[in-house]
């Protein structure tokens, strides 16, 4: 089997290490990859959002599958362009992909749907985005409608804040056109999960919950990052907890894209807020997080490859069982560069320590220079993801590892997993 992964950040590392795990001779292309993925795959300088340069080289090199990683890809039709030329992929077509790229699609699918979420208004005036802020009262939520790249949410606490928030979209096109409309919106309070679930567009297979920690600094202080480490199982998602999201959240909100006529098939990603009121929908991805499947990929016992293939081939689920886990804990520690998330400094020589048995390191933001030495090239640079019998243990494991990588100027935190090991002190026997 040949497979062509779409991207070239950690996350597609982690799909390319599961999918090799999976199928030890499989041959994998990644466009256009990173030193980490060229380990596992042969890389092809191909942008990963030129979905027409993509189709050639799916098509060039006979590929079985495609996977794509990113967004962006996805939000121009990557999938329509591959499924109209008989191409597999594993992916939602543009349409689909809304309940990603257009913020009020998403809630309009959910209102439909019945399912779970914050209270919303949308808007396109600046002035009753304001009275409606007002209503709401602090503290309220601002949201550019669009994709802003992980930028275009503002929490704020105060009216003076939200009237910052509004005019920087509205008036002053902060976001392009990303915020030509926003959403006002409901502000919850609580923990966050994000639970992934595969689909053919009916059928559901759910993954384990897992806990991101988006803010730079321990304690989860400081700015919001495009997510500096995570952890699974955590002990508030159990089984009984994933029921619940499949019957409330995936079933609905797939029923409802199929009756738009957009079925939904590849990985749909709920980002929950767990409040005193119960769970609330945040947001969906329409591809895999990063970097959760940093962290789950490494404890899932059960093959991927097999019903992704499926769902690419549009066989479908009906024959697939559930995914299955390693009785084990893992935790993902993001190594980012100086500068991050601000202003990441490129071009810092990386040292990496020897491979460690349980403890993966998955690149993103790596460059080869022309002298050959590795070294920086974006904002998080190696995600680390130790594998233990208990949590402490994984915890302390993959803070070694990123302790180990070394250039100038790196962060990151080394508390990754605290609230859960605040619940439970005796924390983690698996
Ligand atoms: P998003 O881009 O929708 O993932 O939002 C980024 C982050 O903003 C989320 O992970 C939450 O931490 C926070 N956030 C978004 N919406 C809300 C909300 N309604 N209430 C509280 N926090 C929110
Ligand atoms: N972990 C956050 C994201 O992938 O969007």
């Amino acid at each position: 089997m040949r497979v062509l992964i779409v991207g070239g950040g950690g996350r597609e590392h982690a799909l390319a290490w599961k999918l090799r795990q999976d199928d030890p001779n499989i041959e994998l292309i990644a466009a256009p990859g990173n030193p980490g993925l060229a380990q596992l795959a042969r890389c092809a300088p191909v942008p990963a959002n030129d979905a027409e340069r993509l189709a050639a080289l799916a098509e060039s090199e006979r590929v079985t599958m495609t996977l794509v990683g990113p967004e962006a890809p996805l939000a121009v039709g990557i999938v329509d362009r591959f499924r109209a030329r008989g191409l597999p992929i594993f992916g939602p077509t543009r349409y689909a992909a809304e309940v990603e790229t257009s913020k009020s699609a998403a809630k309009e699918i959910m209102g439909k749907g019945e399912v779970p979420t914050a209270r919303a208004e949308r808007h396109t005036d600046p002035d009753q985005a304001k009275r409606a802020a007002r209503e709401f009262g602090a503290p309220v939520v601002i949201k550019a409608s669009g994709l802003a790249a992980g930028k275009g949410v503002i929490v704020c606490q105060s009216m003076e804040e939200a009237d910052r928030a509004i005019d920087s979209m509205l008036r002053l096109g902060a976001f392009g056109a990303a915020g030509t409309e926003l959403l006002v919106e409901e502000f919850l309070d609580g923990e966050e999960l994000s639970v992934f679930a595969m689909t053919d567009g009916t059928r559901v297979l759910p993954m384990l919950p897992a806990q991101d920690h988006k803010r730079l600094l321990e304690g989860d202080r400081g700015p919001n990052t495009g997510g500096m480490g995570a952890y699974a199982p955590v002990s508030i998602g159990g089984s009984m907890f994933v029921d619940e999201v499949v019957t409330r959240v995936f079933h609905p909100t797939l029923t409802v894209l199929r009756e738009q006529g957009r079925p939904f098939t590849g990985l749909l990603y709920a980002g929950l807020m767990l409040t005193s009121q119960g769970l609330r929908v945040i947001e969906f991805n329409c591809r895999f997080g990063d970097p959760e499947t940093q962290t789950l990929l490494p404890l899932m016992d059960s093959s991927l490859l097999e019903p992704m293939f499926a769902v690419a081939t549009e066989e479908g689920l009906a024959g697939a069982s559930s995914f299955s886990w390693r009785a084990a804990h893992a935790v993902t520690t993001v190594v980012a560069a100086a500068g991050y998330p601000e202003r990441p400094r490129t071009g810092d020589r990386i040292t990496l320590p020897k491979p460690t048995k349980g403890v993966e390191l998955f690149h993103a933001g790596t460059a080869v220079a022309p002298g050959g030495a590795l070294v920086t090239s974006g904002g998080r640079v190696i995600a680390v993801t130790a594998v233990a019998a208990t949590l402490a243990e994984a915890q302390e494991r993959s803070v070694r590892g990123a302790e180990a990588i070394q250039f100038e100027g790196r962060q990151y935190r080394s508390d990754i997993a605290w609230r859960e090991l605040s619940r439970s002190p005796g924390a983690g026997a698996a």
